[in-house]
């Protein structure tokens, strides 16, 4: 197996509170219609790379097949329970670098804040290029950094940290050739202390603390960029 891939802080440390950052998104709703648009799944072979969990992949059941992959072997194995009683649906070892797929095999490939953050995802983007059938569609998930909360929390979090520069990353995906598709969505958390949990798996603590002392709420605005590729 794979030694290339990084283990998430986020899901890896703390799965329930990352389960209920991925039901604030769900409960929102944006996100999925907007990747209805651009990649509907519906009758087709969808592939989700990096799916930790397994979070989004009994969502996807009215595609005819889902494959998740997943490199960390405890995240792949709350993935596997979650969809066993799903025929259609399973989940294997394998990472963006190292897809255990044919070619050609998926219409849909979703990576949903998984390893694809500019440069240096070269190699698994050539690996998706390879898995996709002629007429599929890649789109990988990320944030937009533009407006809106949660760019607030990530400029307020990282400062003056070059390695992670919103537009290195989106002219990287220019130059493979993808579109680019901005989605105003949000999370929608039960209360606003289960907002602050979640928050707080994602960010230092004085950048939570600031931003719930200006806005205490069970709702934030979450701008994401859609880089999509076609096959
Ligand atoms: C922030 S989590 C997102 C998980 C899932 N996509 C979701 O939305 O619930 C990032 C995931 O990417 C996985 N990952 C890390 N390196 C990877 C690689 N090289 N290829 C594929 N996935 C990778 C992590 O193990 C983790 O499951």
């Amino acid at each position: 197996m794979t030694s290339d891939w990084r283990p998430a802080p986020n899901i890896r440390r703390h799965p329930e509170v990352y389960e209920r950052e991925n039901e604030a998104l769900a409960r929102d709703g944006r996100l999925d219609v907007a990747l209805r648009e651009v990649a509907d799944w519906r009758g087709r072979r969808l592939l989700d790379v990096g799916c930790g969990t397994g979070f989004w992949l009994p969502r996807y059941a009215d595609a005819s097949s889902v494959l998740g992959v997943e490199p960390d072997p405890d995240l792949l194995g709350a993935a596997r329970a979650r969809v066993a009683h799903l025929p259609h649906v399973s989940a294997e070892l394998g990472s963006a670098e190292h897809l255990p797929c044919e070619d050609a095999s998926f219409d849909v490939v979703h990576a949903r804040f998984a390893y694809f953050f500019g440069a240096g995802a070269e190699r698994g983007l050539h690996e998706v290029r390879r898995v996709l059938a002629p007429g599929g569609v890649f789109v990988a998930i990320d944030n937009a950094w533009t407006h809106g909360d949660f760019a607030d929390l990530l400029r307020d979090a990282v400062g003056g940290n070059a390695d992670l520069d919103p537009e290195a990353t989106a002219a990287w995906w220019r130059a493979q050739g993808a579109e680019r598709l901005d989605v105003d969505a949000g999370w929608q958390a039960d209360s606003a202390d289960e907002l602050e949990r979640i928050l707080r798996i994602e960010f230092p603590a004085e950048t939570v603390e600031r931003f719930v002392a200006r806005r205490r709420a069970a709702s934030l605005s979450y701008a994401m960029a859609l880089f999509v590729v076609r096959g």
